[in-house]
């Protein structure tokens, strides 16, 4: 079966990239991580993606006089892979204009918070603090405007009265897990789609 060459962009942890590469062991899940692109060298995703055994490419931001040029070279890298989607998770670098406009359409991103509620940073204390009894974790398509592109799939849990940012934070992460896989496999399997009926 054909399936998507896939590229995930991160930055720290990668929680979220282990979730997709444990799916994407599936002999039937439509998305192949063929790339691992990190801005952080020490980044420990690097580590989940070799013990994969997927190709990591590092590309620290601060070797880069501008956004632009830093973007060129994670095109450049998307390019000589081959890559068809790019999987935004927790990627912490935001994106210039010129490449969202030529990713746009191939390009998602996983947000802690229930889109449209709590774009950009510290979701989960601000959650709290708007008095909000619903949180979650939102996957979205990329486009220019920050955090506001079209939605793919959501999750969401109930805030308690004991959270706090950081039990909430945990909550949200586990939601991640079973909602990042899922929303890959869903965009990955209508871009099959699209490409057999063109
Ligand atoms: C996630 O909470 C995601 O929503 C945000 O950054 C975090 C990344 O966590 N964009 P991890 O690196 O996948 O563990």
């Amino acid at each position: 079966m054909r399936s998507v060459k896939t590229a995930i962009l991160i930055s720290g942890h990668g929680s979220n990239l282990q979730a997709i590469l444990d799916a994407a062991t599936a002999p039937d899940y439509p998305a192949e991580i063929a790339l691992v692109i990190s801005n952080v060298e020490t980044a420990y995703g690097l580590m989940r993606a070799q013990n994969a055994g997927i190709t990591t490419v590092t590309i620290p931001h601060g070797n880069y006089p501008s956004r632009e040029a830093f973007d060129a070279m994670v095109d450049a890298s998307l390019k000589t892979h081959g890559i068809e989607l790019v999987v935004m998770a927790g990627f912490m670098r935001i994106l210039s204009d010129g490449f969202v406009h030529e990713w746009q359409g191939k390009l998602i991103n996983i947000h802690p918070s229930l889109l449209p509620k709590h774009k950009g940073l510290n979701t989960h204390a601000r959650a709290i603090a708007a008095g909000d009894t619903e949180h979650g974790a939102t996957v979205h398509w990329v486009t220019l405007e920050l955090d506001s592109g079209e939605i793919i799939a959501q999750s969401s849990t109930h805030i308690m009265a004991a959270d706090t940012p950081e039990t909430l934070k945990q909550k949200v992460h586990a939601l991640e897990h079973a909602l990042y896989p899922e929303a890959v496999k869903k965009v990955a399997t209508g871009m099959l789609i699209t490409k057999k009926n063109p």
